[in-house]
């Protein structure tokens, strides 16, 4: 019985060929599969007598075996044939998924756009290290040793003490001014923008790092016309024509007179909103003509020349462009918030 099934059945596999997957599969499940004719086989096998185990054992395995050798070669070829994409029955047609083109940060944009703003009046633009010295931070810029104004910026510490005296993360821009005077002479003519650090608790409205662009003009005969009708243009250029400024006498160490710069609130035109805090005016920079120590700590003669500097943070002028009012967002990375500038300014 099992040895006339077997010739029968062997000449079925043998005649057996496929170039189809599903009919492999009807193959597989008919001659190997769990419930197949081999498991069968082999149950009736268990019945046979043991003389006849002995040549049909043999038989029975090199069926099994033709069996499985004919399923794997008809898998290989098919395979083969089908090549890697049609396995995963992958479209090749579709179109495929684009690249999306990323977006300026809104500080650089509003960065360059300053930046854009002083080339047209001849300035240039230089940069200087984050972590500084005392000197460079501090006392060339006529803060006196133990004076309460190096309490107005609350410092972070690299080192205390030591051969050039402290070394801090630089709390503003200004330091660069320093490093430009020493470097050569007058006339200066430059805007230093850059990254500054204040040990403040984080929050909507303050930051332990934000970005400055300071901004020098040293020469003979500068005056502080020079300075107010160089940051009216500027704000008539940055905010629109007929954005008004009005200058408040102010302290820095390092400018002597000192003022600070509000304009006319960009956002309610001056009828009073929450960014200018109902007043109409808001705040952009400090500002005023260099103090002559400062020059002369630099290596300037403060009888021939004379200067200008300013000082404004970037975060501040883009809260009044773009209408911000955390300033966390501008370095949370979160790219729903940083692609919505992509197109404001170039
Ligand atoms: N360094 C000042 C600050 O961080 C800003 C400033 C004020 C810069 C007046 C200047 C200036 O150059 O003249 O608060």
């Amino acid at each position: 019985m099992i040895q006339e099934q077997i010739s029968q059945y062997t000449e079925e596999i043998n005649a057996f060929a496929t170039s189809d997957a599903e009919q492999l599969e009807q193959f597989r499940i008919k001659f190997l599969g769990t419930k197949g004719i081999i498991k069968d086989i082999f149950d009736q096998f268990k019945a046979v007598s043991p003389e006849e185990k002995r040549t049909l054992g043999k038989v029975l395995n090199s069926f099994k075996q033709l069996a499985e050798e004919k399923y794997n070669t008809l898998k290989e070829t098919l395979e083969a044939h089908a090549g890697p994409g049609a396995a995963a029955q992958i479209d090749l047609t579709l179109p495929g998924e684009g690249y999306e083109i990323g977006s300026r940060h809104p500080l650089a944009l509003v960065r360059r756009e300053i930046i854009a703003i002083f080339t047209k009046l001849g300035f240039s633009v230089a940069e200087g290290p984050e972590i500084e010295d005392d000197w460079h931070n501090f006392s060339a810029l006529n803060f006196p040793e133990e004076h309460p104004a190096r309490d107005m910026q609350d410092t972070f510490f690299i080192r205390k003490g030591g051969e050039n005296g402290d070394i801090a993360l630089r709390t503003h821009t200004s330091s660069v001014q320093v490093r430009m005077m020493e470097a050569g002479q007058p006339p200066f003519r430059a805007l230093m923008p850059g990254r500054v650090y204040r040990n403040e608790a984080i929050s909507a409205r303050a930051h332990c790092f934000f970005h400055q662009i300071e901004g020098l003009y040293v020469d003979e005969n500068v005056s502080f016309a020079d300075l107010k009708q160089t940051l009216f243009y500027f704000v008539q250029e940055l905010y629109g024509e007929g954005t008004k400024v009005r200058f408040r006498p102010s302290y820095f160490p390092f400018t002597e007179p000192s003022a600070e710069m509000d304009i006319s609130c960009s956002i309610c035109k001056g009828d009073g909103c929450q960014m200018c805090k109902q007043s109409g005016w808001v705040e952009i920079l400090g500002c005023g003509m260099v103090d002559p120590n400062v020059l002369e700590n630099c290596g300037i003669d403060s009888k021939k020349y004379s200067g200008f500097a300013f000082g404004m943070g970037i975060e501040r002028i883009a809260n009044l462009k773009f209408e911000i009012k955390d300033l966390r967002l501008f370095s949370e990375n979160d790219v729903r918030f940083l692609k919505q500038y992509q197109s404001v300014l170039s």
